[in-house]
């Protein structure tokens, strides 16, 4: 087989088949396939396409060229949860201990936040002693005695996707829905999962801008998922403006916890309850969403699983105190609050520039080597649909400097005010099972 051949069928727009998708990945990582001859067939895929066949048949290509979990040793349906990435997105972090609560295994593995957008597992770190690497024993050992353990990425999980990203991040090849879903699929499928929850965000500080768009990388993911045998849905849901009001890595923390306690924000605490709802679906604990769902709002209002999350944290070496002590996590040296310059609603906050200036801060990472503060962040006063006057506080800074000029400008620049009450936010736009 030759690349150059390869190369010229996909830009004829014929789909490649088993054999040659397998040449190309594992040729491609053993580095056999140079830069300049993968980058040409990237363009040609974001050309003309994939069918589902070749899609699915990439993702697997892509999840077998590394360490593929067993965790056929953990009872019960392994359900997995991700989110193509937002502002302010402590999903994960509730929905885990409430689906450990109903007895069904959570073994996930989390990344490190990058850019505007956090990760799940650089929040857990801010809890004091908590560590996010396990061994596979005691991972398996965890998620067998208290339903959920969650660690970090291993280094090895699908290789070819971690060399595709980079070089489709260079050649302007991002972009193209079934790189994008055998992307995500392919980490999913190599970290164990029997049935996953996918969470698309769309809006301004997400990857899909448009619903039409979320639905058709949602739809791929979908079908990816059950020519597999992994019973899959997808959400989407709104990234307009960051979810919840905390961002930064303790006071998200801090915050999933008063969601955990049934004292949360309203509209982080709906969304959370219906990941869960979904998750608790596939994993077989209810028959119907809407079971689920009235369970599940029970468990939050009643804080019924505050004790499985202070569990999970005992058993990764964190202080459960932090659960009735939030003060014992990690706390900002100085406190500035970005004010209204008018009366009116907000009718607007650029979820990207909200990250970006909690990046600044220090909550987030630029470049991947970049230390973060887990006491610095964010606290949205206001969301979109409040009411304010001109002098209330939008926006609290929690800063470990007092120098934040810039960053007070971006979240002054971020809000918008208008004298008209806007639309409610729609939280869900649609699922696809
Ligand atoms: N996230 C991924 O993991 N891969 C992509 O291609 C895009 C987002």
């Amino acid at each position: 087989m030759r690349m150059v051949d390869l190369i010229h069928k996909k830009r004829s727009g014929e789909a490649l088949n088993e054999q040659e998708i397998q040449y190309i990945v594992s040729g491609y990582t053993q580095g056999d396939i140079p830069d300049y001859q993968m980058s040409a067939l990237l363009m040609a895929i974001f050309f003309n396409g994939m069918t589902s066949e070749e899609t699915s048949i990439l993702t697997l290509a892509m999840a077998g060229s590394g360490e593929m979990i067993d965790l056929s040793a953990i009872a019960g349906v392994k359900v997995d949860k991700h989110s193509t990435g937002g502002v302010g997105d402590k999903i994960s972090l509730i929905v885990g201990p409430i689906v450990a609560y109903l007895g069904i295994p959570v073994a996930k593995m989390s990344g490190r936040g990058l850019g505007h957008t956090g990760g799940t597992v650089d929040k857990l770190e801010s809890i004091p002693g908590f560590q996010i690497e396990l061994t596979k024993e005691a991972f398996i050992e965890a998620v067998n005695t208290n339903k959920i353990a969650i660690v970090g990425q291993s280094g090895n999980l699908a290789p070819a996707d971690k060399k595709i990203y980079a070089l489709r991040d260079v050649t302007a090849t991002v972009e193209s829905i079934p790189l994008i879903a055998s992307s995500i699929m392919s980490k999913k499928i190599a970290s164990g999962a029997d049935a996953i929850v996918l969470d698309v965000k769309i809006g301004s500080g997400a990857f899909m801008k448009t619903v039409n768009d979320a639905r058709v990388l949602a739809r791929t993911m979908v079908d990816i998922g059950k020519s597999l045998n992994r019973n899959t849905i997808a959400m989407i849901t709104d990234m307009e403006q960051p979810l919840g009001r905390e961002i930064g890595n303790a006071n998200e923390i801090r915050e999933s916890i008063e969601v955990l306690r049934g004292t949360g924000d309203k509209e982080l605490t709906a969304v959370a309850i219906s990941v869960a709802a979904y998750m608790s679906v596939l994993g077989k604990a209810f028959n119907t969403f809407e079971e689920a769902q009235e369970a599940i709002t029970d468990i939050v209002t009643n804080g019924k699983a505050l004790e499985t999350f202070k569990r999970f944290v005992a058993n990764q070496g964190g202080d459960p105190g932090v659960v009735d002590r939030p003060e014992l996590l990690p706390t900002a040296a100085y406190h500035f609050e970005v004010v209204a310059s008018k009366d009116g609603y907000v009718s607007q906050i650029d979820a990207e520039q909200i990250g970006i200036a909690a990046m600044l801060l220090g909550a987030g990472r630029a470049k991947k080597e970049d230390q973060i503060d887990y006491a610095v962040g964010l606290t949205l006063n206001k969301k979109i649909g409040d009411a304010v006057k001109h002098g209330d506080s939008i926006c609290t800074l929690h800063a470990n400097r007092e120098d934040v000029k810039e960053v007070e400008t971006m979240i002054r620049e971020a809000y918008r005010i208008d004298s008209e009450k806007p639309a409610a936010v729609q939280l869900i736009y649609d699922v696809i099972l």
